[in-house]
C-alpha cells in the first residue's frame, strides 16, 4: 500500500477525515510533512484519550493519608553531619547531574520567549533565569571541585530558541561540554469532537505532553545511557522559574541514601490552604502529589490533630532521583491529565479560526506521578524563604517581583 492510501486508511478508522480532505489539497513539501506525522502520530493512544475523558479525580474507593516526611529544623547537628557527608561523598565522587525542566510555556508570566530567558530585576543590572541557574550550579562546581554534568529539557517550539540564547550568552559561563539540551515529546491537541487540529503550516497540532515527559525523553535522547557510563548514580530534577532553588543539597541526598530510599523531594508549608502547589500526601500505601488543580476544596482545608494543614506539605519542583529510578521509570506509562483550552486551528476552507470559548484537550503527564511506582519518597521540610522563590505569574503572588524581594533577602543574607 503507498504511503497516500495507508494515511486516508489510519485517519479513516479514527474518523479524522477533515485530515484526509487537507491531504487532498496539499501538494509537495507540504503534503509529505503531513503524511509523515500521520505516519508517526499514535493516534490509537490520543483517541482512546479523548474517549476516556474522565476528569483526574481520586477514585472514591482510594485510601489518602497524610505522608510522613523530616523536619530539617528538627534534625540535630549530628544528623545533619550525617547526612550531608553522605551526601557530599557522592557528589564528590562525580555521580551527581542536574537536569532542569524548560518545556514549558510560561503563559501566565506572559514573557515572550521561553521562561528561561526571563531577565529579572535583581542588583540592577537583572539576571536571565538560565544566569541564575546557571550561578548555583557553577558555585557548587567550586565546593566540590567537579564540573556537574547539566541538561537542560526543551519543547519541540522552544528548542532552537533556548539554544541560540545559551550559545549567545556562552551559558553564562558554565562548561558547554557538560551542558546537554533535549528535547522533550509531544502530543497533538484534540477537539471537543474528536478531531485533531490543523495548525498554520498545514501540520496537525502538536504541544509538549508536560513534565512527565522528562523521564523518557532522557531516554529517547540517549541521555540516560550517556549518565550510565559517567557512572552518575543521582539525579536532582527542578524548574526553571525558582530562583532560589537549591539543585545540589548533599543533605537531602544524604537523608535518600541513609534511608535506602530512590526518590526524595524537599518541601515546605503551603502558604495557605489555596496556594497554587501540588501537595504530598499517601494514596493507597503510595507516595502521591495531588495537583493542585486537582485537590478537592475539602482535603485542602483539611486540618490534622494539632490545627495544622493535613496536606500541607507543599511540592515546589525540587525532586531527587536515583539512576535507578528514571530507568524504572522511563519504562513506565505516567498518565495524562487533560485540560480544555483556547487554540487557534485551520478549518477544512483553508481559513484560521480563533475559538472565544475553549475548543480543544491538551493532555499532560506530570512528573510527580512517577512517585507512586515507589513504596516510599524522603521528604524533608524546609524554610520556605531558603528554598522558594517562584515566578508564575506577571503580577501579584509568585511574579517578578515577589521573587525579586526573596532573592535579595536570601543573598543578603548570606552575605
Ligand atoms: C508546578 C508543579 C506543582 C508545583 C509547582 C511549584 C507540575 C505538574 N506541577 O506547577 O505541583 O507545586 O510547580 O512551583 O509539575 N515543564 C516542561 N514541560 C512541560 C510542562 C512544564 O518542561 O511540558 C516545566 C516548566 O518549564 C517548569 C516546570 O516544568 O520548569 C513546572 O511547570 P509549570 O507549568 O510552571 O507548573 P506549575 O503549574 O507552576
Amino acid at each position: 500500500m503507498n504511503k497516500d492510501k495507508k494515511a486516508v486508511k489510519k485517519l479513516k478508522k479514527y474518523n479524522q477525515d477533515h485530515i484526509i480532505k487537507l491531504l487532498n489539497k496539499l501538494e509537495g513539501k507540504e503534503k509529505e510533512n503531513l503524511l509523515k506525522q500521520i505516519e508517526e502520530i499514535n493516534l490509537n493512544e490520543i483517541i482512546r484519550l479523548y474517549d476516556t475523558l474522565v476528569e483526574e479525580k481520586i477514585a472514591k474507593k482510594s485510601k489518602i493519608e497524610a505522608i510522613e516526611y523530616l523536619d530539617k529544623a528538627k534534625l540535630s547537628k549530628k544528623q545533619i553531619s550525617r547526612f550531608t557527608s553522605l551526601g557530599d561523598d557522592v557528589i564528590k565522587k562525580g555521580e551527581y547531574a542536574v537536569v532542569t525542566m524548560a518545556g514549558g510555556q510560561g503563559t501566565r508570566l506572559g514573557h515572550k520567549g521561553p521562561k528561561g530567558t526571563f531577565k529579572l530585576d535583581v542588583y540592577g543590572k537583572g539576571k536571565y533565569l538560565f544566569e541564575i541557574l546557571a550561578e548555583n550550579l557553577k558555585e557548587a562546581n567550586m565546593i566540590y571541585n567537579k564540573v556537574i554534568p547539566w541538561y537542560i529539557m526543551t519543547s519541540n517550539e522552544n528548542y532552537l530558541e533556548t539554544l541560540n540564547f545559551l550559545e549567545k550568552n556562552n551559558y553564562f559561563g558554565y562548561p558547554k561540554d557538560h551542558t546537554k539540551l533535549f528535547i522533550q515529546g509531544k502530543i497533538p491537541l484534540i477537539d471537543t469532537k474528536g478531531k485533531l487540529l490543523i495548525n498554520k503550516d498545514m501540520k496537525i497540532k502538536e504541544v509538549s505532553d508536560g513534565n512527565g515527559s522528562v523521564f523518557s525523553s532522557l531516554k529517547n535522547a540517549g541521555i540516560l545511557k550517556q549518565m550510565k557510563e559517567k557512572n552518575i548514580k543521582w539525579i536532582f530534577i527542578g524548574g526553571v522559574d525558582n530562583v532560589i532553588l537549591k539543585m545540589v543539597d548533599p543533605l537531602l541526598l544524604g537523608i535518600a541514601i541513609d534511608k535506602h530510599l530512590q526518590i526524595a523531594s524537599k518541601t515546605v508549608t503551603k502558604a495557605n490552604p489555596h496556594e497554587n502547589v501540588g501537595v504530598f500526601c499517601k494514596i493507597n500505601g503510595h507516595p502521591k502529589v495531588i495537583e493542585y488543580s486537582e485537590l478537592e476544596d475539602k482535603l485542602a482545608k483539611e486540618k490534622d490533630e494539632n490545627g495544622q494543614l493535613k496536606y500541607g506539605n507543599a511540592h515546589i519542583m525540587c525532586n531527587l532521583f536515583s539512576i535507578k529510578a528514571i530507568e524504572k521509570i522511563s519504562e513506565e506509562h505516567l498518565k495524562y491529565h487533560k485540560t480544555i483550552k483556547k487554540n487557534s486551528y485551520i478549518d477544512e476552507n483553508g481559513n484560521e479560526v480563533i475559538p472565544t470559548n475553549p475548543n480543544s484537550y491538551k493532555f499532560e503527564s506530570f512528573i510527580f506521578d512517577s512517585f507512586e511506582f515507589f513504596d516510599n519518597i524522603a521528604i524533608l521540610n524546609t524554610k520556605r524563604e531558603d528554598e522558594f522563590a517562584p515566578i508564575k505569574n506577571k503580577e501579584g503572588s509568585d511574579s517578578p517581583k515577589t521573587a525579586k524581594e526573596l532573592y535579595e533577602k536570601y543573598w543578603n543574607s548570606k552575605k
